[in-house]
């Protein structure tokens, strides 16, 4: 799905005297590395405070900590995500709510989010969702209106811009009270082991979030607040430093991958392709970290039988919808508010989608696709 070889291959100049300062220093934890890289973010992003952490899931986890969410307090997430959403949520304590998503972004509904506020609603965690940004605008009003915190979760989407109802352009992950991402090695920046962090433009809850990723210290021991360990370590950061610059290269190539694949399926009646790439002014959205086909009267599993069998790799983002899952299955949650995402768990598939596609790979892994569909329909 990913080629991290190919991609470390054209960067290694970069990265290994990058690794090697560190390696040299011996500033492992903390070092200037992880504060250059946090700084060249900020700048990057357009957000005032970047807090590197251990992973993305430890990142949504601080960031609920952070705003001081209490036991019993609900959350509102969409039900097609990856658990890490919902996993710290429960952690915590806190109550999840999911909500089932839209059938064109695949990004949590709206108006399902509106429908599941009661008294005891905290906060709404949107998801940008394969590299999609939700939609904002529309969760930051009704934020406001119910006094709610936003969390975004943008570990598949850094890099991606929002075009807000007014024409601005902010990026994923800067227009929520805080953000998380994941730096894992296949995300859209991702480093060679884990890696996460923290966005906001709020001082204080940077404040908070920053001694709470360090043991709840400011002072050392002196522990003022219960915190965990959760640091980005100083060779991730040099690599995550080397590759930031990049980013955008790297987010135009993934579009230009999902371009193609779209010309390779148009107007078939039996795919749906991607939104995302359409509108001029919407181009730079779209950050594809995932390419995914909503397929019609196809049979997938053996579509992706036939893809493996091809050496194509495929994935299935997600197979199983969260309210589904033992862990957080609840009686309050009813089957007909979630029939998006049933549908969806039921008729998905991602294709390969990295910076390093060439358009050799591109047309045997569309024509593998069409030749299946074509025939088999
Ligand atoms: C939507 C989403 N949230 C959170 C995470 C968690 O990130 P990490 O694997 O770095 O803990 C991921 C990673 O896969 C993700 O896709």
């Amino acid at each position: 799905m990913v080629d991290l070889q190919g991609q470390y291959a054209k960067i290694k100049d970069v990265v290994d005297p990058s690794i090697e300062e560190v390696m040299n220093s011996a500033a492992f934890i903390n070092g200037p590395k992880v504060h250059q890289f946090q700084k060249n973010l900020e700048d990057y992003l357009g957000v005032k405070h970047v807090i590197p952490c251990a992973n993305g899931t430890d990142a949504l986890q601080i960031a609920m900590m952070g705003l001081g969410l209490q036991p019993g307090d609900e959350v509102i997430t969409a039900d097609f995500t990856f658990a890490a959403t919902v996993e710290v949520i429960a952690l915590l304590q806190l109550t999840p709510v999911l909500v089932d998503v839209d059938p064109v972004t695949f990004n949590i509904d709206v108006n399902a989010i509106k429908k599941a506020i009661t008294p005891k609603t905290k906060a709404i965690v949107p998801v940008h969702l394969f590299g999609l940004p939700a939609e904002m605008d529309d969760i930051m009003a009704l934020a406001k209106a119910h006094n709610l915190f936003v969390i975004e979760d943008n570990a598949q989407a850094i890099g991606a811009s929002y075009t807000h109802s007014d024409g601005r352009k902010t990026k994923a992950g800067v227009i929520g009270d805080v953000a998380s991402t994941s730096f894992f090695p296949s995300k859209n920046l991702g480093c060679y082991g884990d890696g996460g962090a923290i966005f906001t433009n709020n001082d204080a809850l940077a404040h908070r979030i920053r001694g709470i990723v360090n043991h709840g210290m400011y002072e050392r021991y002196h522990h003022d607040v219960v915190g965990v360990n959760s640091r980005l370590d100083s060779i991730q950061a040099a690599v995550l430093d080397a590759k930031l610059p990049h980013l955008n290269s790297y987010n135009t190539a993934r579009r230009s991958a999902a371009r193609k694949y779209n010309e390779a399926f148009k107007n078939h009646p039996s795919i749906i392709t991607p939104t995302g790439l359409d509108a001029d002014d919407h181009s730079d959205e779209h950050v594809f970290h995932q390419y995914t086909l909503n397929l019609k009267g196809v049979d997938r599993d053996a579509l992706v039988a036939h893809l493996q069998s091809n050496n194509i790799p495929c994935g299935v983002y997600y197979p199983i919808p969260l309210h589904r899952q033992k862990a957080y299955s609840d009686e309050r949650y009813n089957e007909a508010d979630f029939t998006v995402t049933n549908q969806l768990v039921k008729t998905v598939i991602s294709l390969p989608m990295h910076t390093e596609l060439d358009d050799e790979q591109i047309n045997f892994i569309t024509s593998t696709v069409l030749n299946f569909i074509n025939s088999n329909s």
